[in-house]
């Protein structure tokens, strides 16, 4: 079949687009604004339009709608920066084509993305027996460690609950739902809403752990950056036999940094936890990390089962496909292991630590600014800042003309109902002038 054929044309086209790609990765500051209208996209034939035509459409019509989150003025939501090794390995993970579900499958994929599960499971503190696998996001790397929290209680007669902090992520309410289970938010500890061990007990108290599925914690919140009292809430889990999961989708990467590291102490007495490497570990979309302290538990309630699997079912081990939600898989984790191979582990940490100093650098800033004030105590990479004087009209018009203008990619928030901005750091090509350049445009 011709479409299976590479010929000439398809390879010109091809290298046309790996060079796109290095001068994409070589600017990253050249993608803001995007562009706001895309030309109409044609209709898809029965004789198409030819490779050479297909993706020059892609990078010259398609691409630059998008907003990059690697820019380094992306402050919005939870950006992503992929090392170049780590893009440019992604890009050749398609024509590799290796099936990531199975040892048998992936050869040496499996062992490499093991090596870099065992990198994140040591910088938690888990223990030899701890096992993972990476999936497409913290939200089914999230429902698949309260599956396997949950066990056989799936059969359970009465309703069961799932416990987590004021500030935890929106998955956790989608996994509640999707497991036909109740979330229950603790009350919040402080301002941030952090789950504590006092008010986990509280969150606790007339119910018996028999109906808890999990508590989660949360390492790094979405909205504040907040990092849950991990330590005293593996305390109460232990005392009542709780599964404690620990949401570090964002923070996680801040288990990195000696200065951030103290406050993930408890993390090592959790069941599981994730973390994102597309967030703040550089990896391309989409990858998230997901580590059980006892595989073989996991795997007891996830693996899937068929005949035609028994083929290459791995006992003792386990494959990826038995420790998530899935069972074909790209190995997504190639690249983040590719990426640390070449970079070192020490430049992890450089790179988290940059983040830390330009979020408190542009904290500084906003103390020093008469028309701005830092609405609460900034945590991790998050900082939320109020304009003074500005209702939410003003805000949601300032994002919109900073993104038009290529000034940045700012969305407000909400924290106690009043609307603020929302900046997030974990870009490490973002420097003091870009922080200048935004916090300046806001007087
Ligand atoms: C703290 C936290 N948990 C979970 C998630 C969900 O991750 P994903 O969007 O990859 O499903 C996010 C994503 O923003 C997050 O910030």
């Amino acid at each position: 079949m011709p479409m299976h054929e590479l010929t000439p044309g398809d390879a010109a086209a091809a290298r046309e687009m790996i060079e796109w790609a290095l001068t994409r990765l070589a600017d990253r500051r050249a993608v803001l604004p995007p562009a706001t209208t895309a030309e109409t996209l044609p209709a898809l034939t029965a004789r198409g339009i030819g490779a050479e035509a297909a993706l020059r459409l892609l990078v010259d019509v398609v691409f630059p709608t998008a907003i990059p989150p690697d820019h380094p003025r992306f402050l919005a939501f939870i950006p992503g920066a992929p090392t170049v090794v780590a893009a440019i390995a992604d890009m050749a993970l398609s024509p590799a084509m290796i099936f990531g579900g199975s040892r048998i499958e992936a050869g040496a994929a499996v062992d490499a993305e093991d090596a870099a599960l065992r990198w994140l499971a040591d910088a938690a503190g888990f223990p030899a027996s701890a096992q993972g696998t990476f999936v497409s996001g913290g939200s089914i790397a999230t429902l698949s460690a309260l599956v396997a929290a949950r066990g056989e209680r799936y059969a359970a007669a009465r309703r069961q609950v799932i416990v987590a902090g004021a500030s935890a992520h929106s998955s956790m309410a989608a996994a509640a739902r999707i497991m036909g289970c109740d979330l229950c938010a603790a009350p919040p500890a402080d301002d941030h809403g952090r789950l504590s061990g006092a008010t986990l007990a509280t969150a606790l108290r007339d119910r018996d752990p028999e109906d808890v599925v999990a508590v989660v914690a949360t390492a790094g919140a979405t909205n504040n950056g907040a990092v849950d009292d991990l330590a005293g809430v593996a305390e109460v889990c232990a005392a009542r036999g709780i599964w404690l999961h620990v949401d570090g989708a964002y923070g996680g990467a801040a288990l990195l940094s000696p200065r951030t590291r103290p406050l993930f102490d408890g993390i090592e007495r959790a069941d599981s936890f994730i973390v994102n490497p597309h967030k703040w570990l550089y990896a391309p979309f989409d990858c998230a990390a997901v580590v059980y302290r006892d595989g073989a538990r996991a795997r007891q309630a996830l693996t899937q089962e068929a005949d035609y699997l028994d083929a290459i079912s791995d006992g003792a081990v386990g494959n990826p496909s038995d420790l998530a939600i899935h069972l074909t898989r790209r190995p997504r984790g190639l690249p983040l292991w590719a990426s640390v191979l070449a970079y070192g582990t020490a430049a992890y940490t450089e790179a988290v630590d940059h983040c830390l100093d330009i979020a408190e650098y542009a904290a500084a800033r906003i103390l020093a600014s008469p028309d701005l004030e830092l609405a609460l105590e900034p945590a991790l990479t998050v900082i939320l800042v109020r304009r003074l004087g500005w209702k939410s009209k003003d805000y949601e018009a300032w994002c919109r003309d900073a993104l038009r203008s290529g000034l940045a990619m700012v969305m407000p928030t909400k924290h106690l109902g009043e609307t603020m901005l929302r900046f997030c750091f974990i870009n490490p090509l973002t420097t003091p002038d870009d922080v200048d350049l935004v916090l300046d445009g806001l007087g």
